[in-house]
């Protein structure tokens, strides 16, 4: 009886700690969409990455109709031409509408945008929320200057969504939204796939009998951030759910830190396909316009 018990709690730590393994949708769209969705709920992932940008809310709409929606955490993204309250509002209608549901669990701006107030789009945000239409609200790919002005608004940011892995890791946000009890969420967990190839990391998995990726993921579960890898391939994604049954040491973890601490950001210029620049460089006053 005794040993049931351990064994009950022990599988039902295990949902726990999977559902804190996200799962990335882009670039999947169309069927592919649709069949590794369902894969990868079946497999024990709840929470599901998406964006207006990816063009898939229809296909991913049309894979979690076949489950409980309550036991999902799905996000989407506004793009930055949709700022302006009425175009956000707009933007979130037709999302719910393409993923057939009543309400997003997390809904962010998808980049910083210095050309539309941030002011009247939380607002709004804060609207939505307030409705129902939305649980919780988020900023994707802010700095630390973002986000303090961000703040100044008033208006309670639950998560943001970063680019992070062990090539690179903006210490300096992490820290700040630890302190102000943002969850974060880290964009290429797995550096694009680039990392699951990486000696360095291949080298710490060895004593875990875990592979790099499983590492890269470890590594980001393990400050307190919910990962996003995307995969299209069914063994990937069991892999990389598969990661609630180790502890990386502190030591292991501060290599890795260092590892990420001098690594680059991917940036944006006007010429890649975002056709606009990123704005991580702003000093806070550039941030955004004062209303
Ligand atoms: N907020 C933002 O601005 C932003 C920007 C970029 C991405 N995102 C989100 O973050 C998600 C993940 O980012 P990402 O797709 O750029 O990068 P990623 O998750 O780091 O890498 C995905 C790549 O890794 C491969 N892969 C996955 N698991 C693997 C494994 N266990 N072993 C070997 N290769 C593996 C995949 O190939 P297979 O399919 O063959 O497994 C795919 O090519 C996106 O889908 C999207 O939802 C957000």
């Amino acid at each position: 009886m005794k040993n049931l018990k351990i064994l009950f709690f022990i599988s039902f730590f295990n949902i726990i700690a999977k559902s804190e393994v996200g799962y990335g949708t882009f670039p999947l769209k169309g069927n592919d969409c649709i069949q590794a969705i369902e894969h990868a709920i079946k497999l024990g992932y709840r929470i599901i990455d998406s964006a207006t940008r990816y063009g898939n809310l229809d296909a991913i709409g049309t894979a979690i109709a076949k489950f409980n929606r309550n036991d999902l955490f799905i996000i989407s993204k506004v793009w930055p031409d949709s700022y302006a309250p009425e175009a956000l509002r707009k933007d979130l209608f037709a999302t719910l509408e393409k993923l057939k549901t009543g309400y997003l669990d997390n809904y962010l701006l998808h980049w910083p945008y210095s050309k539309v107030a941030i002011e009247p789009t939380l607002h709004e945000m804060q609207e939505l929320k307030t409705q129902g239409l939305i649980r919780t609200i988020g900023l994707s790919n802010p700095t630390v200057n973002h986000m303090k002005r961000a703040l100044q608004c008033g208006v309670k940011i639950d998560y943001v969504q970063i680019e992070m892995h062990p090539e690179f890791c903006d210490f300096q946000l992490l820290k700040f939204c630890n302190k102000n009890s943002i969850r974060v969420q880290a964009w290429a967990p797995l550096g694009v796939g680039r990392l699951s190839r990486d000696p360095f990391l291949l080298n710490i998995g060895k004593k875990y009998n875990k592979t790099a990726a499983q590492v890269a993921l470890r590594w980001i579960v393990q400050h307190n951030c919910i990962p996003l890898p995307a995969s299209k391939n069914v063994a990937h994604m069991q892999e990389n759910i598969d990661i609630e049954n180790f502890a990386l040491s502190k030591q292991e973890m501060n290599l890795i830190n260092r590892k990420a601490r001098s690594g680059k950001r991917q940036r944006f210029t006007f010429k890649d396909p975002v056709e606009f620049a990123d704005e991580f460089d702003f000093s806070f006053e550039e941030c955004w316009p004062i209303k």
